[in-house]
């Protein structure tokens, strides 16, 4: 955690999974830890089987399964999920491979104060499938994006990246490891700025405050000691 000044109790935050829930467990695990000062007050899943169910009970986390078929339209699912949020006194609410676009019925509800986890570095490669279609496009790095949620698909203000450089062997899921290893930092650590109160956003732009920078480019393929030279 940085020196920022402690909250008096911790950020409450809502989680959206609809399957494995890993990046639930990395943020439960940060919490649970004192890396985040945050904790996770509800975790929501439109799918029973999803195993991130099972690690919210494990952890003591009340864990709700909300499914679509209850509802007759997606508003009113999303109605509901606001309730649910609402009633768990979310503060924040982390969607973590949850997978339903979401109505203006819970954005507006949380305006700016939804984030999302992407496994690639937005704007590129939105959607789905999205290791494969960066090892298909021949790009050198690809990486994980923490945004700000928006009415749009991947398309929210930006407030963190980790650049993950693609080898020749890459297959889609040993790249989808890889970048999954720095969602499972980049996502507590947004959280952490939340909590501190350090993000300000403004229109597509969001500033951290006292955040450093980097100054270092990064090449792939690394030059060898030769290039460069007469
Ligand atoms: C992650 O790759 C995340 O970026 C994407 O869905 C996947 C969820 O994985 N939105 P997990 O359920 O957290 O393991």
């Amino acid at each position: 955690m940085s020196g920022a000044a402690r909250r008096e109790s911790p950020l409450r935050v809502g989680v959206l999974a609809s399957g494995n829930g890993s990046n639930l467990q990395a943020i439960l695990d940060a919490s649970a830890s004192g890396g985040i000062d945050a904790r996770v007050v509800v975790v929501i899943s439109d799918k029973p089987e999803a195993f991130a169910l099972a690690r919210a009970r494990r952890a003591g986390v009340p864990a709700v399964v909300i499914e679509k078929k209850n509802f007759a339209s997606r508003e009113k699912f999303d109605v509901r999920l606001v309730e649910i949020l609402r009633e768990h006194e979310v503060e924040l609410v982390c969607l973590a491979g949850f997978m339903r676009i979401l109505t203006p019925v819970v954005i507006n509800a949380f305006p700016q104060r939804m984030l999302n986890i992407h496994p690639s570095l937005l704007p590129a490669f939105p959607g789905l499938d999205v290791q494969r279609k960066a090892l298909e496009h021949g790009v050198r790095f690809s990486g994980c994006t923490v945004h700000v949620v928006d009415e749009g698909c991947d398309t929210g203000p930006i407030v963190i990246q980790a650049v993950v450089p693609l080898a020749p062997d890459d297959t889609p899921a040993s790249l989808a490891a890889r970048i999954l290893d720095q969602e499972h930092r980049m996502y507590p650590a947004a959280i952490q700025l939340f909590a501190e109160g350090r993000i300000e956003i403004e229109g597509r732009r969001v500033s951290v405050r006292d955040a450093g920078i980097i100054e270092t480019a990064l090449v792939n393929p690394p030059p060898d000691d030769r290039s460069g030279k007469n």
